[in-house]
């Protein structure tokens, strides 16, 4: 009897809110690896953010996920047929491949995908969590395009989440002041006690604005947003001079995809003139197979092995969990980074 491949496709665009059944789940027959290709067995999937951006139909900064079609993300795999140059059985393969216990690739033509070392001993919810995309985001979002120098006031919003805690982290070793902003007390306390930050701001509470003033006596000269809407709006208000404000996300936004009416209208831009400030916005993909992916690689990998890169995983167990469990990323319901546990660990 063939073997069968679970994968949730899309089911219905998300152009408004996400329901239940954008995606579902179905099964198919294991497709074998044609020439180029590899085919990798899932053993982690991250759960992000873009995911909830990919269900909609609008052209984002990736074409939409075709109707009918696996859903995409990032997975952590071994390889169990390879018919591609480079790449052999047994081999761990990282990067963009779908939702599915199996993914049948040609490396060459993926817009993100690496080999990892098995020999380096480091734990695949490290790898996930860590050393890889929410790494590298927070990497090229705090330290290429906020340029923190020491002394300087960082401001992340999201802070508490995979991305949030590791660019306050970076941010710190930068040797900045670091204060985050998270929803509830047991996040705010994790940013300051776990996570090194210097202070951190529960925006639930509200008067967003007057509590960035007060965290940020001296203004904010570097702001990693990934939440847009009002948040970023408190922020501008606060901006120091020639203040970097840095777009990475704007998760209170996303339920909105495809809506653009009811995204909110952001009010106090003039600070950028006033401050003599910039806001820019940049993704990942960008600096994939530049000399700076490779540098930025080495770094995390050297902070991760000197203690200096702290994460939490929030682990959710089953492919037919996936899908579900994507909404805990908008309710603030995960506890750092969130992924699916598709299998148990193939040595
Ligand atoms: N530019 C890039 O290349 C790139 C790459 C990766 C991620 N990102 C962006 O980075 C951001 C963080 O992603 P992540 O993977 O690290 O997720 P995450 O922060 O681990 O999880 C999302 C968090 O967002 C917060 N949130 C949700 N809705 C909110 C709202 N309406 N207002 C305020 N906070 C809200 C929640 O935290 P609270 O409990 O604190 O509310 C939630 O836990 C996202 O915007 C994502 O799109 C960008």
């Amino acid at each position: 009897m063939s073997k069968v491949n679970r994968v949730w496709v899309m089911n219905k665009y998300a152009d408004g809110p996400m329901e239940n059944d954008n995606l579902v789940l179905k099964e198919f027959p294991l497709a074998d690896a044609q020439e180029g290709h590899i085919r990798v067995r899932s053993m982690y999937l991250s759960l992000d953010p873009t995911n909830r951006v990919w269900l909609s139909s609008q052209y984002t900064y990736m074409p939409p996920v075709p109707m009918g079609g696996p859903m995409r993300g990032f997975v952590i795999g071994v390889v169990d047929q390879s018919r591609a140059t480079g790449w052999a059985e047994g081999d761990i393969a990282y990067g963009l491949m779908q939702w599915a216990d199996y993914s049948v690739i040609d490396p060459s033509q993926t817009v993100y995908m690496t080999k990892m070392s098995r020999s380096d001993g480091i734990p695949l919810e490290a790898w996930i969590s860590a050393l890889t995309m929410n790494g590298e985001t927070a990497y090229y979002g705090m330290l290429i395009k906020g340029r923190p120098k020491a002394g300087e006031t960082v401001l992340i919003s999201g802070a508490a989440g995979a991305t949030g805690v590791l660019a306050g982290q970076l941010a710190k070793i930068s040797g900045t002041r670091v204060v985050g902003i998270a929803g509830g007390a047991e996040k705010c306390r994790a940013l300051t006690e776990e996570f090194g930050f210097d202070a951190a701001i529960d925006y639930k509470q509200g008067n967003l604005l007057g509590a960035i003033q007060n965290a940020c006596p001296n203004g904010v000269d570097v702001f990693f947003d990934n939440v847009g809407g009002e948040t970023l709006d408190a922020a501008l208000a606060n901006l120091a001079m020639g203040a970097r404000v840095v777009i990475c996300g704007g998760i209170s936004e996303y339920d909105k995809f495809g809506n653009p009416a009811s995204i909110y209208g952001i009010k106090n831009y003039f600070a950028l003139l006033l401050k003599r400030a910039s806001m820019e916005g940049f993704v990942i993909f960008d600096f994939v197979g530049t000399l700076e992916h490779a540098k930025c690689q080495r770094s995390l990998m050297e902070w991760y092995r000197a203690g200096k890169l702290r994460y939490r995983a929030h682990v959710v167990n089953g492919m037919e969990q996936a899908f579900p469990s994507l909404r805990l990323l908008l309710t603030g319901g995960n506890k750092g980074k969130l992924v699916v546990r598709i299998c148990d660990e193939i040595k």
